[in-house]
């Protein structure tokens, strides 16, 4: 990838496509980014290549969301079981997202996006918690969209952790168990003060959750397409949101009478 974020503050926006309706886009999207291997593999190029092809996928994204009015976007860039994949790969990938932050940093903060990652961030390389520390540090106060990056990111493992820190405050005298409710809970969680995600969307035509954002998504709607992440452009951004407007979200309960 050469080009950066944005190499002035003047860039062009892009306009809402005609026949989204802005007063009802969701107010958050996330993303499962998958299809990156297969993407290079049907080109007969090494899966890395796809990686690399899916950060400008990425940085598409998070432009058209920002310009079209979404107000969150959360990406699955990493789980907790992409450790599994073969070394060079990780390796690859770790690095890879090093690189990525420390050319977009700049543009972010110009861009007043607020940058956030989620996940355990401990096992990450040190130079890689480092730049986070600072791209977070540095976006903190943006007032432009809110992306979440999740990276060594599980729904399990989230769910453990906030367990484990309400017994933690229960054993010490803090919390009283029956006050334990979903406020309490949710704010245990790496996404604490922040609306849950009101659409899901995956590439690579996979129906699967795939262990991500597994209590925020209780009432998302789903959007699965067949396009591989590396070619997600504006066209299938605007076949979601369409989707997503075309629904009856009820959140349980019935719809309105005619
Ligand atoms: C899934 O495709 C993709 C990933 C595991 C990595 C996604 C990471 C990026 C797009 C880079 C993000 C960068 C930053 C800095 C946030 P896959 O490899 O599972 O594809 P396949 O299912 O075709 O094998």
């Amino acid at each position: 990838m050469s080009r950066a974020l944005a190499t002035s503050s003047t860039r062009q926006t892009h306009p809402l496509p005609a026949g989204l309706d802005p007063a009802r886009l969701p107010a958050h999207v996330a993303v499962i980014m998958d299809g990156n291997g297969r993407w290079a593999q049907r080109r007969g190029l090494p899966r890395v290549v796809g990686h690399r092809a899916g950060v400008e996928a990425l940085k598409r994204t998070l432009r058209l969301c920002s310009d079209w009015g979404v107000g969150a976007l959360t990406a699955y860039a990493f789980s907790t079981e992409n450790w599994n994949r073969p070394g060079e790969e990780v390796n690859f990938l770790m690095a890879l997202f090093e690189r990525v932050l420390q050319r977009e940093i700049e543009g972010l903060e110009r861009e007043e996006v607020c940058i956030r990652f989620l996940g355990d961030l401990e096992p990450l390389p040190l130079g890689l918690q480092n730049l986070i520390a600072k791209a977070t540090a540095r976006t903190a106060a943006g007032s432009g969209i809110r992306f979440n990056v999740c990276t060594n990111y599980g729904g399990r493992a989230e769910l453990v952790r906030a367990a484990r820190r309400l017994a933690q405050r229960a054993a010490e005298g803090e919390l009283d168990p029956a006050s334990i409710d979903e406020q309490c809970f949710a704010a245990e969680l790496h996404t604490a003060g922040q609306l849950d995600p009101d659409l899901l969307i995956r590439t690579s035509g996979e129906h699967r959750i795939s262990n991500f954002l597994l209590w925020q998504l209780a009432y998302a709607e789903l959007h699965i397409t067949d396009v591989l992440w590396p070619d997600f452009d504006g066209e299938a951004l605007h076949a979601a949101l369409l989707d997503y407007q075309n629904r009856q979200r009820r959140f349980g309960g019935v719809d309105p009478a005619p």
